[in-house]
């Protein structure tokens, strides 16, 4: 089985566009590192004021990796949504997937009834996952894109 576990924090970071996507960045990268050692894998969604996230794994590596993440001082208020056992990983193919939110994935906020800024208080855990896979989709096309075209 497959311990899953997948919360929301609220963003300390200040700044515009270019601040947040070097945060981003930033995140992800050492996300990507310590993940790949720890058979971490999982989504994380930035919605400006909010992060979500979706951590799955071995239950001890996703709690360590959790507890870790709750301490950074660079978001607060980190809020368990849910933890369950799956049989399987949603999200195989990345050490830790990302997207800001950004004009071009709008229409996939639309589909699943985010049409304005998330409220993480009113998220069910099923949710997020469903919006995590399909921005997944979206960025997995899009880098297929960029194969294709260099
Ligand atoms: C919203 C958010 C999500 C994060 N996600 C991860 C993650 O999935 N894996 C991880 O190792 N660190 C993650 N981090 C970074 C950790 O808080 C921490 O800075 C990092 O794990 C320290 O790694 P180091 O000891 O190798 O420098 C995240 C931080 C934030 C703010």
């Amino acid at each position: 089985m497959i311990h899953q576990l997948v919360y929301y924090s609220r963003n300390t970071v200040p700044g515009g566009d270019r601040a947040m996507l070097t945060n981003m960045r930033e995140i992800l990268s050492v996300s990507q590192r310590n993940n790949a050692r720890d058979a971490i894998t999982g989504f994380l969604i930035f919605d400006t004021q909010w992060f979500v996230q979706i951590l799955e794994g071995e239950r001890g590596k996703v709690t360590e990796t959790y507890n870790r993440i709750a301490r950074d001082p660079r978001h607060a208020s980190a809020t368990i949504l849910n933890v369950r056992d799956v049989p399987a990983r949603l999200f195989p193919n990345w050490t830790m997937g990302g997207a800001m939110r950004t004009p071009d994935v709008q229409e996939i906020y639309l589909a699943h009834g985010f049409g304005g800024p998330i409220d993480p208080t009113r998220l069910k855990s099923e949710q997020v996952v469903a919006l995590a896979l399909d921005l997944q989709a979206f960025e997995e096309s899009r880098r297929q894109g960029r194969r294709l075209a260099s």
